[in-house]
C-alpha cells in the first residue's frame, strides 16, 4: 500500500455497493501504472435520502472522482456544476470529476456498449433489438442511435418503451412481439433477466436466435448467461457483459486520472475476481 497524505480519493457510491468490483479493478490499475500514491479507489454506501449532501461533501473533502451507481445516476444530476451533453441526452451520469472545485458529470455507460459492438460490426443501418426500457437501456439506445442503427426497444411495460421510442425516434414493442427479434442483426439484453440467482431465466426464447446475429448481454453474473449459452449454441457471435463493464471502466479511468487505462491489467483483475480465469 502506497497511500500518503497527498493521495486523491476516487469513490464509488451506490445502495447497495458492497458487490462493486470498481475498487479492485481501479486500484490494480493504479498499482500497475505506479500511480497508487496519487490515487486510491474506495466505495461508500449512500442512501438516496442523503443524495443532496454528496456533491457538497465531494467539494469539501476534495474527492477527485465519484462513480455513481444504482440508484443515484439520475438524482445526482441537479447538484452538478456542469453536465456533458451526452450525459444530458441519456439523462444519467455515472462518472463525476472534481476539477479544482468545479464538479462535472459524464456518462461512460454508452461507451461500454458502443466499443464492444464497434469491434465486431459497423452499426450503420443494422437492425438492433434492445430488450428493456430502464436506465441501462437509455445508454444503449444512445450508443446505437448515434451510429446510425435501426432500433426497436422491447419492454414488459409497453408504456415505458413507447416513451423511450418517442424520445429517441425509434420503434417500440411489447415483450409479446419478441418473435420479431429473429430478424434483428444485433440483440442486446438491457434487463436484469438471467442475473444470479435467477440464472436459469432468459429474456429471449432460443428459437429466436440464429447464427447471423450478434448477441450482447449486459448481465455479467453469471459470465455465461442462459441467453449467451443459447446464442452460442445457435452459432451467434456473443459479447459478454464483462466487456461493457471493462470498456466503461477504461473510459472512467481516463476521466479521473488523465492516463490511458492499462486495459489488460484491468481485465485480468476483473476476470480473476469473478473467477473466470
Ligand atoms: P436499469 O437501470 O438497470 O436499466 P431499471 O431502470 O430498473 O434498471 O430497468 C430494468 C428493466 O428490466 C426494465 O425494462 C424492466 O421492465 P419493466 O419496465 O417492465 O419493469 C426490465 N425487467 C426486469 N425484470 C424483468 C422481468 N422479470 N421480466 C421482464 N422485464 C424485466
Amino acid at each position: 500500500m502506497n497511500i500518503t497524505a497527498k493521495t486523491k480519493i476516487i469513490l464509488i457510491i451506490g445502495d447497495p455497493v458492497s458487490h462493486s468490483l470498481s475498487p479492485q479493478i481501479h486500484n490494480a490499475a493504479y498499482q500497475a501504472l505506479r500511480i497508487d500514491q496519487e490515487y486510491v479507489h474506495i466505495a461508500a454506501r449512500v442512501s438516496p435520502d442523503d443524495i443532496a449532501q454528496i456533491i457538497p461533501s465531494m467539494k469539501a473533502l476534495g474527492i477527485r472522482g465519484l462513480t455513481c451507481t444504482i440508484p443515484h445516476k439520475t438524482s445526482i444530476l441537479s447538484y452538478l456544476d456542469w453536465i456533458d451533453p451526452v450525459a444530458m441526452k441519456i439523462g444519467a451520469v455515472n462518472s463525476i470529476v472534481n476539477d479544482a472545485g468545479v464538479v462535472k458529470g459524464y456518462n461512460t455507460d454508452w461507451i461500454g456498449i458502443a466499443r464492444p459492438l464497434q469491434k465486431k460490426i459497423d452499426l450503420k443501418h443494422k437492425t438492433v433489438a434492445i430488450i428493456g426500457a430502464g436506465g441501462a437501456s437509455r445508454a444503449m439506445i444512445y450508443a446505437c442511435v448515434t451510429q446510425g442503427a435501426n432500433i426497436t426497444v422491447y419492454n414488459r411495460t409497453v408504456e415505458k418503451a413507447e416513451k423511450l421510442a418517442e424520445e429517441f425516434t425509434i420503434r417500440f414493442q411489447g415483450m409479446d412481439h419478441l418473435e420479431e427479434v429473429s430478424s434483428a442483426d444485433i440483440l442486446i439484453n438491457a434487463t436484469s433477466i438471467g442475473m444470479t440467482p435467477e440464472s436459469h431465466l432468459t429474456p429471449v426464447p432460443k428459437q429466436f436466435l440464429s447464427s447471423r446475429q450478434i448477441v450482447f448481454d449486459a448481465v455479467y453474473t453469471p459470465f455465461e448467461t442462459q441467453l449467451l449459452k443459447d446464442a452460442a449454441t445457435a452459432g451467434a457471435t456473443v459479447i459478454h457483459g464483462t466487456e461493457m463493464l471493462l470498456e466503461e471502466a477504461y473510459a472512467k479511468f481516463k476521466l479521473y486520472t488523465g492516463f490511458e487505462a492499462p486495459e489488460e491489467i484491468m481485465r485480468k483483475e476483473l476476470f480473476s475476481t469473478l473467477g473466470i480465469l
